[in-house]
């Protein structure tokens, strides 16, 4: 699939039909999220799945009820995390985005990830919503990291429209 395409195709999907992702599949999608860009390369991004069915029940009682509701059937969760305090830090001191550059590293990292899973036709949705401390147990997540976002994958079994985006000129200023 070409690149663009896959831009252009991927949709946050809420609803899925049963199916088993194999761990190759979720490897791939994690390299490609290695290959993003980061604060000097620091690579703070981590990344811990629930593939087993016990897994993402387990997953699912973690989320907001309405993302549980839209995470029936997925084939697997996969949770980003951050290594905080290097990303955007110099000498130990922030930059003027304060930790902000621990999720921009994230978020670059995220998309390729969405963007192979697009490639390899799974559907994915990325969550804000959940109970970190939940997650951090039962995947026994250091204090050091903090949980980002956790992302649905598995089988569209829906094919929305692309919700309206902005137009060029509420977005672009060219001088
Ligand atoms: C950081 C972040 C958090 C999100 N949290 C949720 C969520 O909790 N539940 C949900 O259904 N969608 C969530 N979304 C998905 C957005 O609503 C979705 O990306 C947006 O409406 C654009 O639709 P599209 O992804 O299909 O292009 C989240 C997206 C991002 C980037």
């Amino acid at each position: 699939m070409e690149l663009l395409n896959a831009i252009y195709e991927r949709r946050s999907i809420r609803k899925y039909a049963k199916v088993q992702i194999p761990l190759d599949h979720i490897e791939k999608m994690v390299r490609s999220a290695q290959m993003a860009p980061s604060w000097k390369n620091s690579q703070t991004a981590r990344f811990y799945v629930a593939h087993t069915e016990k897994a993402i029940e387990e997953m699912r009682d973690c989320l907001a009820s309405f993302n549980k509701e839209r995470t029936e059937n997925v084939g697997a969760f996969i949770v980003t995390t951050v290594k905080k305090g290097i990303s955007g830090y110099v000498n130990g001191e922030p930059t003027h985005l304060g930790n902000g550059f621990e999720c921009f590293d994230n978020g670059l990292s995220v998309q390729n990830l969405l963007l192979t899973a697009t490639e390899l036709g799974y559907g994915t949705l990325i969550m804000g919503l959940y109970k970190p401390e939940k997650i951090k147990t039962l995947f026994q997540i250091p204090d050091s990291e903090d949980v980002v976002v956790v992302i649905a994958l598995g089988k569209a079994d829906i094919s929305p429209d692309a919700p309206q985006r902005n137009s060029l000129d509420q977005i672009l200023t060219i001088k």
